[in-house]
């Protein structure tokens, strides 16, 4: 089980430019077409985005992660949870798999002990549907000029990110996540991910039946 509340935890994750904001913010008009009470979040937020992101600071990887971690454990508390108690949909663009395959594939960082805080930030609260858009790093850093401290990283970096998340996506137990090719017609992909949506929605309908 994923959590015990009544909405609907929908993680978006990719490597840098992968189309993640565009196809929410998409998403997210459907969705509110058809009547459902949607929330569209992203990590990381605020001062930490800022902290994070802008290549003039020097952080250590270990810095990094505890600001990530912070941060995390913020938002859930803050945002998710209150939004899963409502019975909402949250559309949220990144989180604990992007830690995985940034801080542990990418950084090098120890995978147990991201796992274990990793839990704890979001109080067990697990995703109900992951959408990993996937696409070749060079591909992707082509699309933007690079300017955050993750892009501006070396190119290995980023194909270690990206098997990070394929490898996360193959090793799935329980069947959350959802690999769609990023290269794809923004159209298409918008579809499948709707349809993965759907899917979770009516199997909540039959929940509440
Ligand atoms: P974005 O919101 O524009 O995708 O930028 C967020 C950046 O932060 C992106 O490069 C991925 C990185 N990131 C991590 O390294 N670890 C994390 O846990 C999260 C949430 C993001």
């Amino acid at each position: 089980m994923s959590h015990k509340y009544p909405g609907k935890l929908i993680l978006f994750e990719g490597c840098e430019g992968s189309g993640k904001s565009t196809l929410i913010k998409a998403l997210g008009e459907i969705l509110r077409e058809k009547d459902y009470n949607v929330v569209e979040t992203k990590e990381p937020n605020g001062l930490a985005r800022d902290i994070l992101l802008n290549p003039d600071h020097f952080l250590t990887p270990r810095e990094e992660l505890a600001i990530f971690i912070d941060g995390r454990a913020e938002h859930f508390s803050e945002t998710i949870i209150p939004a899963l108690l409502k019975g909402d949909i949250i559309l949220c663009d990144r989180s604990s798999p992007s830690t995985i395959a940034y801080q542990h594939y990418g950084r090098g960082l120890d995978l147990t002990d991201i796992l274990i805080r990793d839990a704890k930030a979001r109080q067990n609260v697990n995703f109900d549907l992951i959408i990993l858009l996937d696409i070749n790093p060079e591909i992707d850093l082509e699309r933007k000029k690079p300017e955050t401290r993750f892009e501006l990283e070396a190119i290995n970096f980023h194909h270690c990110v990206r098997n990070g998340y394929l490898e996360q996506a193959e090793n799935d137990p329980d069947g959350k996540w959802m690999v769609i090719d990023a290269s794809k017609d923004a159209g298409i992909v918008c579809l499948e991910a709707l349809d993965a949506i759907y899917k979770l929605l009516a199997k909540r309908g039959k929940e509440i039946a």
